[in-house]
């Protein structure tokens, strides 16, 4: 089947009317482009629920902070329509930024609650900005099934609330983290490692896997879980953003001091060199990393 891309949102509405009209389930993955089999993934996954596929391309200035990498975030969308033609994708909206943000457009979404902690604090206006711009891609494609990864579970957990909370007629679906054999989870920014950096950036699935392992053996300290991750993860940086225990649901912090209890989202940013790298594992859900 051939592939359209669509950049203006009238003719990417449209197309999606279509797929709906002819008793299709539409199936939307959106992304920021630089697509790897992480992305790959998420399309697959929105194959098996859907009879037609639409993956979105857009680097969204609006949740990069001021110091961000925005302007370096690569970019090449002959590769990434390539990619999603041989991936089975229908459709690809890559829209410019005028198309997404009309002049003079004051509208934001925010999550409350779910944006406090973890890259909340540390990266400001960033999940406004994932908010606001899923919100637009959501009421542009119309009623569909949309697969997110578990790699940015924060993310994923504020979707989930924003189309439930703003009655979206979206079906919102989370897949697993895909990882090198490494362990490594694949992501745009690690192009942006060196050999060395990415050695020292093993160290986080590792960590990850250490507590998961102690809390598979029974550990349930909150403060000993975390103290395993940290030291794990300080072989390969100093330079730790966060480490975070928190409730899966809610993304709300557990002391330091308290147990944890069936479930908990154990979630790691660090910088390697320059370059910001996160990841995540529920304790007591996902399967084990290694
Ligand atoms: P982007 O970083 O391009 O990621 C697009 C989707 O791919 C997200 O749902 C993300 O969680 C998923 N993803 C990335 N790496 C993954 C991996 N290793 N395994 C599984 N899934 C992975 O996330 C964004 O773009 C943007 O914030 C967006 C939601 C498109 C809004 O602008």
């Amino acid at each position: 089947m051939s592939l359209e891309v669509k950049t203006s949102v009238e003719e990417f509405r449209a197309a999606c009317d279509a797929i709906r009209a002819s008793g299709g389930r539409l199936g939307l993955v959106p992304t920021m482009g630089a697509l790897h089999r992480g992305h790959l993934a998420l399309v697959e996954e929105a194959r098996k629920r859907s009879s037609a596929v639409a993956v979105t391309i857009f680097v969204n200035p609006t949740q990069f902070g001021p110091h961000e990498d925005f302007a370096r975030y690569p970019r090449d969308l002959a590769r990434d329509v390539e990619l999603c033609r041989e991936a089975g994708v229908q459709l690809v909206f890559a829209p410019p930024v005028e198309a997404m943000y009309p002049r003079d457009e004051r509208t934001r979404v925010n999550v409350a609650g779910l944006t406090v902690h973890l890259c909340g604090p540390k990266r400001p206006g960033h999940f406004e900005g994932v908010a606001t711009i899923v919100a637009k891609l959501f009421n542009a494609a119309g009623p569909c099934v949309a697969v997110f990864g578990r790699k940015d579970y924060q993310q994923l957990k504020v979707v989930e609330r924003m189309a439930r909370d703003l009655l979206l007629p979206v079906e919102v679906v989370g897949h697993p983290t895909v990882r090198e054999p490494d362990g490594l989870a694949l992501s745009s920014r690690n192009a942006y490692l060196s050999p060395e950096e990415r050695e020292c950036a093993l160290h986080i699935p590792r960590a990850l896997a250490l507590a998961d392992t102690a809390f598979r053996s029974g550990e349930r300290n909150v403060g000993v879980l975390l103290r395993l991750a940290e030291a794990e993860i300080r072989r390969g940086t100093s330079q730790i953003d966060y480490v975070t225990l928190a409730d899966a649901d809610e993304i709300e912090p557990l002391s330091i001091e308290s147990q944890v209890g069936d479930r908990a989202l154990l979630a790691v940013a660090v910088f390697v060199g320059t370059t910001r790298l996160i990841d995540n594992v529920v304790l007591g859900e996902d399967p084990p990393i290694f």
